[in-house]
């Protein structure tokens, strides 16, 4: 009999693309954007007796970030080359407070009621079952304490065309959701108090395809789209030319929200 190819799971596929995307992703410095890093810690206002687990941290970006302010933070992640960068970012900042480990945040490996303050960015659309996520950030967080949700969320009418190119760019892309979807996703879980925020944060197309490695027959699919997005905004990412390059706004919202003190 012979041998059926095995099928990729979406976890594979997640680990195969965040394998490579490892280096190149800590390096885009519109990841370590300031205005952004600001922006995070404003909205989700840390202090120094929290503790912060953050929830697909890929290279540590986001955690070093919050190790600067709390007393404690954990990353976790299912790439292994992502938890790698982010133990040299640590190194690199001279931070002695986080641990980091490797697994999947479907189910998270710690007690109830855990951390004080729990973020993710960027991952949910990467995820399956983004809803299952949030369901396990609210069980870890302690009551009284907060989430964190950075995402890129497309218009409602834009959605469709915004999620194909996206797939094309990254073939670990699952979904993106729109705000709304986002926020009542948040919501239904039980969360009070939600404050958001939003960012359109500017990318060059060349060097973010560059560092994503789409499948290489679908490059000129994913250019001639964004040519397209510049005079008719067909992916509601507002492309443009400066200098003969494009370029391309991901619009990222941030959702805080807090676990009420009491079990309602
Ligand atoms: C775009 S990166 C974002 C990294 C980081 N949160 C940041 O903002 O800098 C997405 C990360 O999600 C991780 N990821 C995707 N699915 C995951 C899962 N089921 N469990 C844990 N990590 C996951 C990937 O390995 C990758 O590091």
């Amino acid at each position: 009999m012979l041998n059926q190819p095995r099928k990729i799971s979406h976890s594979d596929s997640i680990i195969s693309q965040f394998t490579k995307q490892a280096v190149p992703f800590l390096r885009m410095s519109q990841h370590s954007n300031q205005y952004g890093l600001n922006l995070v810690v404003k909205l989700s206002d840390p202090k120094y007796d929290d503790t912060v687990l953050d929830v697909a941290c890929g290279p540590g970006i986001v955690a070093c970030e919050f190790a600067k302010i709390v007393n404690h933070v954990i990353g976790i992640d299912l790439t292994p080359a992502m938890i790698e960068q982010a133990k040299h970012l640590q190194n690199e900042k001279d931070l002695h407070n986080i641990d980091w480990r490797v697994g999947d945040v479907s189910k998270l490996p710690y007690k109830d009621d855990s951390f004080s303050l729990i973020v993710t960015r960027y991952s949910l659309h990467h995820l399956i079952n983004p809803s299952e996520v949030i369901t396990e950030m609210y069980r870890v967080c302690r009551p009284g304490g907060r989430i964190l949700v950075v995402d890129v969320t497309p218009p409602e009418v834009k959605k469709n065309a915004y999620n194909y190119v996206e797939k094309l760019r990254d073939p670990s892309h699952a979904e993106a959701l729109t705000f709304i979807e986002l926020k009542r996703m948040v919501e239904s879980k039980g969360f009070i108090n939600i404050n958001t925020e939003s960012q359109d944060l500017e990318m060059n197309l060349e060097s973010l395809i560059s560092s994503s490695f789409p499948n290489p027959k679908n490059k000129d699919e994913i250019i001639r789209l964004f040519k397209k997005d510049i005079s008719s905004d067909i992916l509601g990412m507002k492309s443009y030319l400066k200098d003969n390059e494009k370029y391309f706004f991901f619009p990222v919202s941030l959702i805080v929200a807090y676990k009420p003190k009491q079990s309602i």
